[in-house]
């Protein structure tokens, strides 16, 4: 690849000192941020490679999200007003159960798409049943950075035809690992997922993590704490807690994500803080399923890893980073006061608290030298009203003020995927009439 110079007025680099640089420019080498000095000491006339000149623009790190669903972005508006149980048993399992190759593959494209535009480039995805090694292509084919894996299901009282047995998850799940993991130029990593405590059998969960050793760099990836009625649920199957079940079964390290986590006990916390385990914090979908507000400041007072994610388009209704990072700073201030989750905070939960989350914070994260060139270039005029850019004011502008509308580029690994705010991967017309012709071939049983 060539080399690229990117001038900017302003660099949000989320470095260790959060220093934002004025009039700097970064130069990208085979997709790795070679240097970052001002634009002023560059011989732009003489520069032997392509110049991107966004020197009126904002440039910020591309987005982490630590718990989608890519398999759900075609049930957007499907499972509305419903709490988890009855949204999980009368909506989304049936349609995730009726996906075909052909749709879940547009369901993937959809999902992607709508993540690359709002400046999300790297994610990890709880993947759906079966077919998941068309998620995967999709993941490759885009570029975009990822965790992925096949969501694992070996019991499930709510919907019984979406399961198979624990020998055909672990054999799947262990052909799929073998063939994605560290694939896409080492881009596409994988992400062992089984769903939840209620459709995973005690055998199931603990022999995932057994094979997660054969694969280094891989994640464990789960659903814990979300709702009163699932809490209540696995203290009758288990006898415990989620969190301390998970802890008693040895499953809780630092590369378990465990996504929610809202009715937590404080042996629970204990428990996360010790085990240095990270908390994906899905805000939107926690108000929309009505499963409450998780005490994040709290946890983060404790020192435990807490990062975003949008979950599934069917939570909320959007996989936008800047609402999650709205609401995830708003939600908490009538309770903790208004200085509690401050912009700069979330803003870092959503680029390098996403990174260190996935052990990737050398390549992903931050604008630093060396590491990967995964850039978001904001157009912060793009607004009904003058947004402050002035060093102590842009994170509540891009926290409070933003949305996927003032993305303007996106590269991931130097490539640039996003162009004055459109796809340059798919025709994005095109993929909503496909989006909707497949989900009308699709035959779903309702129960
Ligand atoms: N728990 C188990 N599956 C799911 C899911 O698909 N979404 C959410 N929000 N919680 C879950
Ligand atoms: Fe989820």
């Amino acid at each position: 690849m060539k080399r690229k110079l990117i001038l900017a007025k302003k660099i949000v680099t989320v470095n260790s000192s959060n220093d934002v640089l004025e009039n700097y420019a970064i130069l990208i080498n085979d997709g790795k941020i070679e240097s970052i000095n001002p634009s002023a000491g560059f011989n732009l006339k003489n520069f032997d490679g392509e110049i991107a000149d966004y020197s009126d623009s904002v440039i910020i790190p591309g987005f982490v999200q630590t718990h989608i669903h890519l398999c759900q972005t075609l049930f957007r508006g499907l499972a509305d007003d419903l709490e988890l149980l009855d949204w999980l048993q009368k909506r989304v399992f049936p349609f995730e159960n009726a996906h075909t190759k052909d749709s879940l593959r547009i369901s993937a494209q959809l999902g992607i798409n709508d993540l690359l535009t709002g400046g999300t480039t790297t994610l990890l995805d709880m993947g759906t049943l079966r077919h998941q090694e068309i998620i995967f292509e999709e993941l490759i084919s885009s570029g975009i950075r990822a965790f992925a894996g096949n969501c694992m299901i070996d019991q499930n009282e709510l919907y019984p035809s979406f399961c198979e047995s624990k020998e055909w998850n672990l054999k799947s799940t262990y052909e799929w690992a073998k063939a994605f993991h560290g694939s896409s130029n080492g881009k596409v990593k994988f992400g062992f997922a089984p769903r939840f405590v209620l459709s995973c059998t005690e055998g199931l969960l603990k022999e995932t993590k057994e094979m997660m050793k054969d694969f280094a760099g891989s994640v464990y990836h789960t659903h814990s704490s979300e709702n009163r009625k699932e809490v209540e649920t696995v203290r009758v199957m288990t006898g415990k807690e989620n969190v301390e079940y998970f802890e008693s079964i040895g499953i809780l390290d630092d590369h378990t994500v465990l996504a929610h986590c809202l009715h937590l006990n404080d042996t629970e916390i204990k428990s996360l803080k010790k085990n240095s385990v990270r908390i994906s914090h899905c805000p939107s979908s926690n108000l929309k399923l009505g499963s409450g507000i998780a005490n994040i400041p709290r946890y983060q007072d404790e020192g435990i890893s807490v990062s975003l994610g949008a979950d599934g388009a069917p939570c909320n209704n959007s996989l936008s980073i800047f609402r999650e990072m709205n609401l995830a700073a708003l939600i908490q201030k009538p309770i903790h006061g208004s200085t509690s989750m401050d912009a700069l905070k979330v803003f870092r939960m959503a680029t390098i608290e996403g990174a260190k989350a996935l052990h990737i914070d050398k390549e992903a994260g931050s604008i630093e030298t060396g590491k990967r060139a995964d850039l978001v270039i904001l157009n912060l005029e793009k607004t009904d009203q003058p947004m402050q850019i002035d060093n102590d004011k842009i994170y509540s502008s891009i926290v409070y003020s933003a949305t996927k509308e003032n993305v303007d580029a996106v590269y991931v690994d130097g490539e640039l995927k996003v162009e004055k705010g459109k796809s340059l991967l798919y025709d994005e017309g095109k993929l909503i009439a496909e989006g909707k012709k497949e989900l009308m071939n699709l035959t779903v049983r309702i129960n």
